[in-house]
Order: C-alpha cells, then structure tokens, then sequence
C-alpha cells in the first residue's frame, strides 16, 4: 500500500504548516509511507530539527523550509524552494485563529487569518496544483473544519475561511477529475493539537467535542485521498455533522455551534 501511495502521491510532499500538530502528523504519515517531505514553517530551528528527525527515522529525504505563509513573499518563496523538488502532493495545513467577538478581535487579525487561511492555499494550490495538473499526477490536500460548514460564533471569521476552503477544494476536486490529480478536502472536527489544547482550555468539559488525535485525522485524510472531494474525520464528527447540517434547521445548527465554542472558550 506504500508503495502505491509513494507513486501516485510521490516522490515528495510538500506540508506547508508543518512544525507541530497536524501539519507535523502529515509528515510524519507521509514518511511512513516512504514519501519525502518538505516541511514549511516560521520557526527555523523547530522545523528544521522536525525535518532531521524525519529523516533519521524514516529514512526519507527532507526538507525545511521557513517561511511565512501569511506574507506574499513568504509563498513566493516556497514556490520558488519547492521547484527542483519533484512535488506530487501538497497539504495546505497552516491554520490561523483568533478566538473571541468579532469586534473585539482587531481589523488587522481578522485580515492576517484571511492572508494564512484563505491567501496561502489558493497561491499555493495554484502554484503547484498547476506543476501536478502539468504532470499528470498527485494530489492536493486542503484543511478545513467543522466550523466551515455554518457561521460559528466567536471564531465568526476563521469559519468562514474553513468554508473557502471547503468549497475551493471541491470545486478543485472536480476541476481536476480525469487530470491525475485528486483533490481533497479534509474537515476536522476537535484535535488535540498544541494550538487546540492552548486555546480551548475547557474543551474538555465540552460534551458534543469528541477529539481526536493529530495522528488520526492525518491517516484517515491520507487513506481517503483519491475517494472524493470531502473527508469529515472520525465517525462521530461525521454523525454531529450530518445532524447539523441534514436534520436541524440552519438557525439552529448555527446556534448549537455558537454554544459549544461559547462553552469550549469561556
Ligand atoms: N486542531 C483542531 O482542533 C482543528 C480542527 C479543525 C481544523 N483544524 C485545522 O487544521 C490545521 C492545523 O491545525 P493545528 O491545530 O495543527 O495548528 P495551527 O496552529 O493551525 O497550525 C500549526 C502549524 O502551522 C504553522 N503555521 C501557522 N501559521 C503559519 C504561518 N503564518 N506561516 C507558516 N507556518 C505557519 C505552525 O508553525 P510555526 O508556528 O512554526 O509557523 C504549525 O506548524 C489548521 O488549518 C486548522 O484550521 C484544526
């Protein structure tokens, strides 16, 4: 199975977002299954010595880039690293959150979030989304939430980047159907990230969140890929998703939602 992935998704992956959490249990997945990684993100010697430990204990190649993915130049520069690299897979990972009102967060925090969540994948999907299609092969991973499916209080504007990146992705996915290359959104629900464990300190008491682990979500995202535009990870994030969005009115499934973040960041 490897060895198929390695081929089709091979030789290297590009994980832009990737010095822990999420974006670390892609790299590591993607090496396990005899890809080499290149990893992306702003501080230099974490991913730098993420990278190396990859490699020793892998035993694939590696490759640290740091670069900000929430400025022009910092994509621009991963395109231009990324080019003698033979790329058949990008994972946009590199997530941005403020967490609270809307008017309280400030007008340069809501455009930073827009920059690394909305700006990021669609320069770099276009970017080297384009050297697949030329190639005739590989794959495209963007993260999305479960957040993106309906506004949700309190993280009002991060959820409406997941939901960019949910329909960019789809529209992607079949943009790109009997080109070689699949597209995949990947929509997590709650994951016991360093960034998720900082700031939702009460999640735990948060009944509806069943979390999952960064190891989890990166299997199941990698194992889905080439099986349709949309992954929700975990079985009960899919079963909380299709009540949410199949069953209740929107009114309130948007309600619901804004009381489990009201709770999970009070
Ligand atoms: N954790 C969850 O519960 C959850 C649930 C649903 C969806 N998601 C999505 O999953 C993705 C990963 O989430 P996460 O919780 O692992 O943490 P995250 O804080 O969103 O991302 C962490 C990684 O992205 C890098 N990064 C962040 N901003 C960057 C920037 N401007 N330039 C370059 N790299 C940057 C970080 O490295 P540096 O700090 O070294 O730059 C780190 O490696 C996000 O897109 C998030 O929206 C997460």
């Amino acid at each position: 199975m490897a060895d198929s992935f390695r081929e089709k998704y091979g030789p290297w992956a590009l994980v832009a977002g990737a010095s822990e959490g999420l974006g670390e249990a892609f790299a590591r997945e993607l090496a396990a299954r005899g890809v080499n990684v290149a990893l992306v993100a702003r501080r230099e010697a974490v991913v730098r010595g993420l990278a190396e430990d990859i490699a020793r204990k892998a035993g694939v190649e590696t490759r640290a880039i740091a670069a900000d993915l929430s400025e022009r130049a910092g994509l621009d520069q991963v395109v231009v690293e990324t080019r003698a690299l033979d790329v058949g897979l990008l994972v946009y990972n590199a997530g941005q959150s403020f967490i609270g009102p809307f008017w309280v967060t400030s007008v340069e925090d809501h455009l930073k979030e827009i920059d690394v969540n909305v700006r990021g994948p669609l320069v770099l999907a276009h970017a080297i989304g384009g050297r697949l299609r030329a190639r005739g092969r590989g794959g495209l991973v963007l993260m999305s939430s479960l957040a993106g499916f309906q506004g949700t209080a309190l993280v009002s504007n991060y959820a409406a980047t997941k939901a960019f990146n949910l329909v960019l992705g789809e529209g992607l996915w079949d943009e790109l159907r009997g080109s070689g290359v699949d597209a995949l959104v990947c929509c997590a629900g709650a994951t016991s990230t360093p960034n998720y464990r900082n700031s939702a300190p009460s999640a735990g008491d948060s009944a509806m969140v069943p979390v999952q682990t960064p190891e989890q979500v990166a299997r199941e995202a990698l194992d889905y890929l080439g099986r349709g535009p949309l992954l929700i990870t975990g079985r009960a994030n899919r079963l909380a998703s299709f009540f949410l969005r199949r069953v209740l009115p929107r009114k309130l499934a948007v309600r619901i939602m804004g009381q489990n973040t009201r709770k999970m960041y009070s």
